[in-house]
This record gives structure tokens, sequence and C-alpha cells, in this order.
């Protein structure tokens, strides 16, 4: 089996707080934590009198980088909170307590976590979660507005089944949000996007020849929804248009489609308020003239096909931008099994595009279906880039990132 490239880890080298306080949902914090160490993280837990009520100290103990931190008054550091507090890269705390939050908007240090909230200036992610009676209280409403003002990221909590059985807003965000929240604050790509808005198309379109048949493609939509993932992260608004049966975060504008001429709509419709088009998705060139309303039986003999051409909707978008009627920076992909470099540069010529990221399809591990990849992003410019082999979610990251510097170089006054 070949393995994906050693590129770092997203967390590698930051280092998290991870506040726990006395919610029912503390126990969510030990997989939080898990998945930050996985992501790379240096993860300090600091959990208050009330936690150790809910979880044990030694679940921390074995899963973080250092044993938890519980009391202001220990031999180990004199002055803990300020020591943490300036250590770290970000603080999180998951749950949030009704108390924790008002003792943040108030300044109030009443044991070691509030102390380290109030002497950090990292930035500060908070998880409320409670019941749905103290979440909806004027004053709790009122502390979370004011902190979000003071620029705290506040993770809100989600509707479902809460401690005791009832049911409604107030249980602590899914573990992975609570992930999201910390990649989007600190992550390798943190901010990059911010204020941009991307249209990302995905998977593969099925083009039907009658109920039941389609003629489709090889594409999983793996690495389109990567890319939508990697701009979300990198605090971009995204929209994604996508063929592909993969769950997309809450915080992604999701169109599903099917055919060529349903993802030409939605691309179209969103193409002029976009800052950023990426073409991830593969559409098909052709598509049945009509499709039969009922199943085509054997019986009746083979069929024959007559196939139509579909819009080539990228060729539109770059035809739009020649005229001056599109701002967007325009990236297309291209999914080759020979003369890779020249096909690619070609097209990008073709459809006057801004970037084309172009992989080797017959290559190990490379492309549809795989959860790794290996591209060369080319620049209508000259330039050229190659990201070796390595996860998907790690080749979108690289897009971003280029995507990124191409903003800020090609258009620096884009609002
Ligand atoms: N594309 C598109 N609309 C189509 C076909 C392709 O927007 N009807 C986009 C794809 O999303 C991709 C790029 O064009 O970003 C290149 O697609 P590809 O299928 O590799 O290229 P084609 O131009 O269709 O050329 P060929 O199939 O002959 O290689």
């Amino acid at each position: 089996m070949t393995q994906p490239s050693n590129a770092p880890l997203p967390l590698a080298g930051k280092r998290v707080v991870l506040g726990v306080t006395g919610g029912i949902a503390a126990y969510k914090a030990i997989e939080v934590c898990r998945r930050l160490i996985d992501l790379g993280a240096y993860v300090v837990p600091v959990l208050t009198d009330a936690a150790l009520n809910m979880v044990g100290e030694t679940t921390f103990r074995a899963l973080a980088s250092e044993p938890p931190k519980t009391s202001l008054w220990t031999d180990e550091v004199t002055i803990p909170h300020t020591q943490l507090g300036q250590t770290a890269d970000v603080v999180v705390v998951c749950p949030a307590t009704a108390r924790i939050i008002s003792d943040l908007r108030t300044g109030r240090s009443a044991d070691l976590l509030s102390a380290t909230l109030i002497a950090t200036e990292a930035p500060v992610i908070v998880c409320p979660a409670m019941h749905t009676e103290m979440w909806e209280h004027p004053a709790v409403m009122e502390n979370l507005d004011v902190l979000a003002e003071r620029g705290v990221i506040v993770v809100p909590p989600e509707d479902g089944r809460l401690a005791g059985g009832d049911i409604g807003k107030g249980r602590l965000a899914a573990p992975e949000t609570v992930v999201e929240a910390v990649l989007t604050t600190i992550g390798p790509n943190a901010h990059q996007l911010a204020g941009k808005r991307v249209l990302v198309s995905a998977g593969g379109t099925r083009e039907p020849i009658d109920p039941v048949r389609f003629i489709g493609n090889r594409s999983s939509g793996k690495q389109g929804h990567a890319i939508a993932e990697a701009a979300k992260l990198a605090g971009a608004e995204v929209t994604l248009v996508t063929t592909a049966a993969i769950p997309s975060s809450s915080g992604i504008r999701r169109i599903d489609v099917e055919t060529a001429a349903q993802m030409h709509q939605a691309v179209m419709s969103g193409s002029a308020a976009a800052h950023v088009i990426v073409m991830a998705a593969a559409v098909a060139d052709f598509a049945p003239q009509s499709a039969s309303d009922q199943k085509i039986k054997k019986v009746a003999g083979i069929p024959s096909l007559t196939l139509h051409p579909t819009v080539d909707i990228l060729e539109e978008l770059g035809t739009l931008k020649a005229a001056g009627q599109l701002t967007s920076l325009l990236v297309g992909f291209a999914a080759e099994t020979q003369n890779v470099s020249q096909n690619a540069q070609s097209k990008l010529h073709r459809k006057n595009l801004d970037l084309i990221v172009a992989n080797d399809v017959a290559a190990d591990q490379v492309g549809f279906a795989h959860s790794t990849n290996a591209v060369t992003i080319y620049g209508n410019d000259g330039f050229e880039v190659s990201l070796s082999l390595r996860s998907k979610e790690q080749i979108a990251s690289g897009i971003c990132e280029v995507i990124a510097d191409r903003l800020k170089t090609k258009h620096p006054k884009q609002k």
C-alpha cells in the first residue's frame, strides 16, 4: 500500500487549553480532546470542580498532552492561570455552562478556568450547553451577545435530546463542529479566505436514460467536498453544488443536483456573487437527447441512444469573464490519463481560467474514488506547483492556499 506523504498535521505546534465545566455534556469534551490530539494539537485540559463531578481526571490524563489542571493552588507553577493564558494559541470552553459564560462576560475570576479566560489574549471559543429554559434566558442570551461583540467565538448548541430526556435547544454542538471551530480559528489556513464567497462544484453528473438507468462517471465527489470544507475552514462563505451523497458541514450552503443541466443552472445562478468558482465536478460532456418516462424493456430489443452535448459550464464562465461580465477567480480541474501537463494547460487557456488543477487519474492512489490524490496546479501566468500524494483534505487545503495567494496578488482590491 502506498502511504500518503507525511505532511504536518493541521494543528501541529498549536497549544489548546481545553476548559471543561460542569454540564452533563462534559463527557463529550473527552472526544473533543482526542480529536484535537489526533490533529497534532498540544492539549492542556482545565477542569472545574463541577466538571470533576461529571468526568474523571484519569480519562483526560490518559488522552491529553498534560495531566488536567484543576486548581489555582498548585505547587507545579506559581501563577498557573497566567502561564496557561499566555502560552495558549486558543482557549476552548466545552461545554460552557451559564456560570462560566457569565464569569467571562463580567470578568469574574472564581477558579482556574475563569482566571485563565481573563488572563489570555488568545482567541476564545465557547460551546454553550444547557437546558432550553436556561439557554433562552435573557441573561444568558445577553451575556453571549456581549461576548460575541468582544470577539469570542460562540459555537451554538444544537436541538436535540437533553439530560433528563427533554428535547429542545441547548445540546452541546457535535465534537466535529467544535474541532472545526478550532481549525477555523488557528488551523493552517485560518482566515485566509475570510470575507470571500467561494462556489464549489463536486461529484459526477448523472444523465438519465430512463427512470432506473443513467450515464455517469467515476467521480466520487470527495475532492470537491474536501475543497468546500477547506474553504470554509479558511473563513470563506461557501456554496457547494454537488451530486454526491457525502455529508457537508452545517455552515456550507449546499445545493444538491443530479444532471449537467441542473448543475449548469445552480452554478450560473451563484456565479455573479462568487469571488472564486472551483469546478471540481466531473460534468458529463454528452447526455441522452431525451430520457424515457418508463423503464426501457429488453424485449423491445437493444435501444440506440441519441446523445447531445451538454453545456460546458466552465467554458461559459470563462467567456463571461473575457467579456468583463464576471470577476470571479476561475479554477478548473483536468482529470487526465495521458499528456497531463499539456492537456491541462491547453484547457486552462481554452476556457480562460486563472488556475487549473491537473491530476493523472491513471496513477496509483490518484483521483476518482481514492481518499488520496496528487495534483499539479497551473496558473495562466506560468505559475506551477505540484502537491505530491497526500489525503484529499490536504490537497484541498493546498488548493485553498494557492487560491488565497492569487486573490491577494491578482485582486488586491476585490471586495
Ligand atoms: N466542465 C464543465 N462543464 C462540462 C464539462 C467540463 O464545467 N460540460 C469542467 C469540469 O468541471 C472541469 C473542467 O471543465 O473543471 C475540465 O473538464 P474535463 O472533462 O477534464 O474537460 P473537457 O473540457 O470536458 O475535455 P475532455 O473531456 O475532452 O478532456
